[in-house]
């Protein structure tokens, strides 16, 4: 792919987002819950589909984390120069895939406990992205992040469950986390390539859609 930053411009990135979770702050979806308090009927019908539509794109971890293998790979395919950048992206692409797994594990425990059933994880189909210039991939990751940010809020505000509170709580400030990576990494694409960028950049926020937005009924309610 032309126009991709180099390893030491995008280092300084992945670094303020590995530094930015200091050990003592981390959470899982085993120890970091009151998972006997979770009940599901102080939810509303509305208030659960939510969830369920929710859990449902969090599990899509696994297509995302193949569209950043697949167009930025960590092997000889590619020259060293690229190797480099992608080997600095692919610490960020590891964790950041483990905290979205994590989110996909706290929302099915979720509705286990609180006595919504089992979800079952559906079949997905494979997940891509049509672009050809790097920065749009940062760009779409960055619209996604905030706006699953703002779903997150905006659900915590409108339930009173304090287990569901307190996953909503860890899910959004992570997403929020997530959001300034890709803000961080397109500000640099802006930095250095400056107007070549302007046009892909927007390109991807004009047609920008949800992954699973044409395979879910429903999903624009
Ligand atoms: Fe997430
Ligand atoms: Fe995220």
């Amino acid at each position: 792919m032309k126009g991709l930053l180099t390893a030491e411009q995008l280092a300084p990135a992945v670094d303020t987002y590995l530094a930015a979770t200091p050990p003592e702050r981390r959470w899982d979806a085993e120890h970091s819950f009151a998972w006997a308090a979770a009940d599901a009927d102080r939810l509303t019908e509305g208030q659960r589909s939510a969830v369920e539509f929710v859990t449902i794109i969090e599990d899509h971890l696994p297509g995302y984390f193949d569209v950043y293998h697949r167009h930025f790979p960590v092997d000889d395919t590619v020259p060293p120069e690229v190797f480099a950048h992608n080997r600095a992206l692919y610490h960020f692409t590891v964790r950041w895939a483990s905290e979205e797994d994590t989110h996909a594990r706290a929302l099915a425990r979720y509705q286990r406990e609180a006595g919504m059933g089992v979800p079952t994880a559906p079949v997905l189909p494979r997940f891509e992205l049509p672009y050809d210039h790097p920065v749009q991939f940062f760009a779409y990751a960055l619209v996604q992040e905030k706006a699953t940010q703002i779903y997150y809020r905006q659900l915590r505000e409108v339930i009173d469950e304090p287990v569901l509170a307190d996953v909503l709580t860890r899910l959004s400030r992570d997403e929020a986390r997530h959001f300034t990576f890709m803000a961080d990494v397109v500000a640099r694409y802006l930095r250095h390539h400056g107007d070549a960028v302007v046009e892909p950049i927007r390109d991807v926020v004009a047609t920008f859609r949800m992954p699973l937005a044409d395979t879910m009924r429903g999903y624009w309610r």
